[in-house]
């Protein structure tokens, strides 16, 4: 397995696969990697095969965290993570440093984005209001470093993977865009990196957020009125003191677009805080 930390290390290793005619896949990161990470890898390889390379990013991306987030204490362990990709057959970790990634940031004049206007704007949009045009940025600038012919990402960020999946069209970026499931902890809790943030009184009520899911899932087995679930909602958290529900909201997987009546095929997404540790996950009902 290679590493790359420079910009121009992964260029030349890019620009040599294209010419070779060997196939990329990209898994962005941002490390402290689990297994759900590793099931994007193997989503990866499949679609590239032995013949191709599977890059991992590992870069905890600045312009994607508010600031009063959680950007200088998000885990990092980068011999770690490095272990574990050698474990899971990636071909190359890329993890590039600030300073190559935002030239002029510390100066004050990187002044480049990447916005999507439309299905940003809800959910994780509403409550993070810069999140999103952190991302696609450092997505696109992946995909201009690495030029992959396939990105995974994971389901358990779902409205991120169809912005990012947005912008891939209408940037026209010539990469197969893959959703792969979510992994899920033996009691349902969806892995996170931030799932390490929780203490274990946290943890053994952070189930509620799948508990959640279940029991909307198993609610619409007819339509029902979206005001009244996500009133029912909020006195389900409260069996859960340190649950603090942020948002749920119910939409069309198709457009982001809230509904007001929920049935199956709706999709639901919720975010819900545990002291500052805030947490996501999302269904199709
Ligand atoms: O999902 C993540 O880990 C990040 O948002 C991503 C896609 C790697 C961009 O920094």
């Amino acid at each position: 397995m290679q590493l790359a930390t420079s910009i121009p290390a992964m260029q030349r290793l890019a620009k040599k696969w294209r010419r070779a005619g060997v196939r990329i896949a990209l898994v962005p990161t941002m490390g402290f990697l689990h297994a759900g990470h590793l099931s994007l890898v193997q989503a990866a390889r499949k679609r590239v095969g032995a013949a191709g390379q599977v890059v991992l990013s590992i870069y905890v991306n600045p312009t994607q965290f508010g600031p009063h987030e959680d950007f200088s204490r998000y885990p990092r362990d980068l011999q770690r993570d490095l272990q574990l990709c050698r474990v899971a057959g990636v071909d190359l970790v890329f993890a590039p440093g600030d300073a190559e990634m935002y030239p002029g940031k510390s100066a004050g004049d990187y002044s480049t984005f990447v916005i999507e206007e439309n299905i940003s704007q809800g959910m994780e949009g509403a409550a993070r209001p810069t999140h999103f045009r952190g991302v696609t940025t450092v997505v696109a600038k992946l995909f201009n470093l690495v030029r992959p012919d396939v990105a995974v990402f994971g389901q358990k960020d779902f409205q991120q993977a169809a912005v990012l999946q947005r912008m891939t069209r209408d940037l026209n970026f010539p990469v197969q865009f893959v959703i792969a499931p979510t992994l899920r902890e033996a009691d349902g809790l969806a892995m996170s990196s931030r799932n390490k943030y929780l203490n274990p009184e946290q943890r053994a009520q952070a189930v509620i957020l799948y508990h959640a899911l279940q029991a909307v899932r198993a609610a619409v087995k007819k339509p029902v009125v979206a005001a009244r679930l996500k009133a029912d909602l909020k006195q389900f958290f409260t069996a859960a003191p340190l649950a603090r529900l942020d948002y749920v909201e119910f939409f069309d997987p198709a457009t982001l677009a809230p509904v007001k009546q929920v049935r199956r095929g709706t999709h639901m997404a919720l975010a819900v805080f545990f002291g500052n540790t805030r947490l996501i996950d999302n269904v199709r009902l």
